[in-house]
């Protein structure tokens, strides 16, 4: 199975991080939730069955090793957390937008390899673009 973990418990991750992780859950299981406002994790947490909840990034992915990461979290945060997952060793699925500048995504293909960050921009695929 693919360890994953949710960083970030607000809207998106909840109306479709979790869903899609779901709908794949032949292959994946949620292990963690992560998120700055205890509470709202574990609300969170409880309310999707994910068993353990962290209040800090790099405590979860010390004692979760998760395989891949969720980045739910503000878009500030994307790139330094993109970093410290990808240096742990997680794939990264970050929300958009990935990074607040070429130097800082810069920062994150850096640290890719053997893991790697992909973005979701699902909007690339609209009939708008
Ligand atoms: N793909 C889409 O269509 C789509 C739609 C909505 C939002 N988004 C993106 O998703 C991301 C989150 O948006 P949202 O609407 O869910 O925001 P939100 O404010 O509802 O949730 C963000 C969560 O991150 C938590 N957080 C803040 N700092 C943290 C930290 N250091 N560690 C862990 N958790 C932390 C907050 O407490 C909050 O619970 C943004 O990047 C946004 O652009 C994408």
């Amino acid at each position: 199975m693919i360890r994953t973990a949710i960083v970030g418990t607000g809207g998106i991750a909840g109306v479709c991080h979790v869903p899609a992780l779901r709908a794949q859950a032949h292959r994946a299981e949620i292990v963690a939730a992560v998120d700055v406002d205890a509470l709202r994790a574990e609300e969170f947490a409880a309310g999707h069955g994910i068993p353990a909840v962290h209040t800090d990034l790099h405590t979860m992915l010390r004692e979760q090793r998760p395989d891949v990461v969720h980045l739910c979290t503000p878009p500030f945060l994307h790139a330094e957390q993109a970093v410290a997952c990808l240096e742990a060793g997680a794939w990264v699925w970050c929300e958009k937008p990935v990074a607040l500048s070429l130097a800082e995504l810069d920062r994150v293909e850096a640290a890719e390899g053997p893991a790697f960050a992909g973005a979701v921009f699902q909007h690339r695929y609209g009939s708008g673009a």
